[in-house]
């Protein structure tokens, strides 16, 4: 599903996040940086120990809940990792949709300041985390368009969905942010629908 914005181009797509081709792909990291499962998983068995590595050296401190760090990309295929720290959800009231919204906000400006033009987000915090996909979906979304329209960059931000019933959640909220319906579905990184 392919939106065209004023600021840029919103695709959605089911797939994986460390085989996109694009400038930068966004990590579901954790505070300590320190690897896991899911996403961040993936991304250093794929990209190797350099990401890992950098990681240690430029950010021994971690990174803050609803924030975010960026790394070179070691064997993946974008030029970047930006590893964002999504909030563990805690039934909602501790803040966690204005972390998220900032965990998104974060990357978007690192992705710009580093001259990236398209970046690949996975749905953060819905997975170890347990955010609620839905309410993610919204908050992802709404903070993606209002970056970009306000922005005006990068060109085109796609969120890389792992699952059908992730993928149908940020479809089902893409449609009520804009009006889009779900059905022009799109699979893969270059097709568009
Ligand atoms: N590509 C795209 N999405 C993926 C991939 C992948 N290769 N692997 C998993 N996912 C999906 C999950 O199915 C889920 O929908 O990404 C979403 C986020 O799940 P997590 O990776 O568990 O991220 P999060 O909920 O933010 O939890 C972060 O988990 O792995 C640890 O170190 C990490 O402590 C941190 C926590």
């Amino acid at each position: 599903m392919r939106c065209r914005l004023e600021g840029g181009v919103l695709e959605l797509v089911q797939g994986d996040i460390t085989l996109q081709q694009v400038d930068a792909i966004v990590n579901a990291a954790n505070r300590r940086l320190a690897g896991g499962g899911g996403v961040d998983g993936a991304i250093h068995r794929r990209g190797g120990s350099a990401i890992m590595e950098e990681t240690r050296r430029r950010y021994p401190e971690g990174c803050p809940t609803g924030q975010a760090v960026i790394t070179a990309a070691g064997e993946l295929p974008s030029r970047f990792v930006i590893h964002a720290v999504g909030p563990v959800w805690r039934g909602g009231t501790h803040g966690e949709p204005a972390l998220l919204a900032s965990a998104y906000r974060h990357c978007l400006a690192l992705a710009v300041a580093n001259d990236c033009r398209s970046i690949a987000f996975p749905s953060l915090s819905t997975g170890a985390y347990r955010y609620p996909v839905s309410r993610a979906a919204r908050t992802a979304l709404a903070a993606v368009i209002e970056f970009l329209e306000e922005r005006e960059a990068p060109e085109l931000v796609r969120f890389v969905l792992f699952d059908e019933a992730t993928y149908r959640a940020y479809a089902g909220a893409l449609g009520e942010n804009t009006g889009v319906s779900g059905s022009g579905r799109s699979r893969g990184p270059r097709s568009s629908g």
